[in-house]
């Protein structure tokens, strides 16, 4: 990436684009220019992050210049309880803007976005309240392009993918990152007005990864082992137990069980490459 790539249509959809060489997380930056008054509306992108985060306290690693890094800073009128689903409704318009280009393209709740059984991208969304309402979100995404396996550690060779890898085609980020902020803008609208409902939620369920598999879900320490169901519209995961009985699951990291009992391997990882 080159100073200038993002320049040109640097407005697209009113998105207003800042590029760094480096920044320690593109979601820390994010949050100190929101801190201090930053509208609704700004992107920040990185060439290189020197402690990309992920969520639950992982790290994001990403080869720098190779794939993208970038926060989007929003103030929308929403409560804050009505704040978390805004992550699928990011990973929902990644799977619309990447679905032509890329195979076996799924939404993994509540955040990421597989192709085939590896991680291709992952959403970190961070909110601030001025005391009872919402100030800002920021909704951080990591978007493997142009990486290689040998870019990454060994460990998420086996779990990560990037674009490149899953079409043998490199790709311009700026292109990509445009093509998803024309995405996201009709599908943040939407959501704000109407929730997830409509073509929102019917991308979410129509392409889960994880909906009628048998997973294991962990939500504040405790363990919920069942199938799992669609998302409702309050952006819940649905899992029937044993049992039979349903729970809704507003957060929680959801891995595959396979059919020996064991968690699918990498697919707990929250860094990507
Ligand atoms: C996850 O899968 O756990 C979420 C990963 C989110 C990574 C992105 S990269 C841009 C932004 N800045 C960060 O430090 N994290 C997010």
């Amino acid at each position: 990436m080159n100073d200038s790539e993002f320049l040109p249509s640097a407005d697209s959809a009113g998105w207003r684009i800042i590029q760094l060489k480096s920044t320690t997380s593109t979601n820390d930056h994010a949050w100190k220019l929101a801190s201090e008054g930053a509208g609704h509306g700004l992107v920040i992108v990185a060439e290189r992050q020197t402690g990309g985060r992920g969520r639950r306290g992982r790290t994001w690693l990403s080869p720098p210049g190779a794939n993208l890094t970038f926060s989007l800073i929003l103030r929308p009128f929403l409560l804050p309880e009505a704040v978390p689903p805004l992550s699928l409704v990011a990973a929902a318009a990644l799977f619309s803007c990447l679905k032509t280009d890329i195979p076996h393209l799924a939404i993994k709740w509540p955040n990421d976005i597989y192709s085939g059984n590896r991680k291709l991208a992952g959403i970190l969304s961070e909110m601030k309240m001025k005391g009872r309402e919402t100030d800002f979100v920021l909704v951080g995404i990591g978007l493997n392009v142009n990486a290689l396996p040998d870019d990454l550690p060994p460990a998420l060779r086996e779990t990560a993918v990037s674009m490149r890898q899953a079409t043998g085609r490199q790709f311009q980020l700026s292109q990509v990152l445009h093509r998803f902020l024309l995405a996201f803008q009709p599908r943040y609208e939407q959501y704000c007005r109407h929730g997830l409902r409509g073509s929102l939620l019917e991308i979410l369920r129509k392409h889960s990864y994880l909906s009628g598999r048998r997973v294991v879900v962990k939500v504040d320490g405790r363990t919920l082992v069942g199938t799992a169901r669609e998302i409702d519209t309050h952006g819940r995961l649905l899992v029937d137990d044993e049992s039979g009985s349903c729970w809704p699951v507003t957060a929680g990291e959801a891995t595959i069980m396979k059919m020996d009992g064991s968690e699918q391997r990498g697919d707990a990882h929250g860094s990507g490459g």
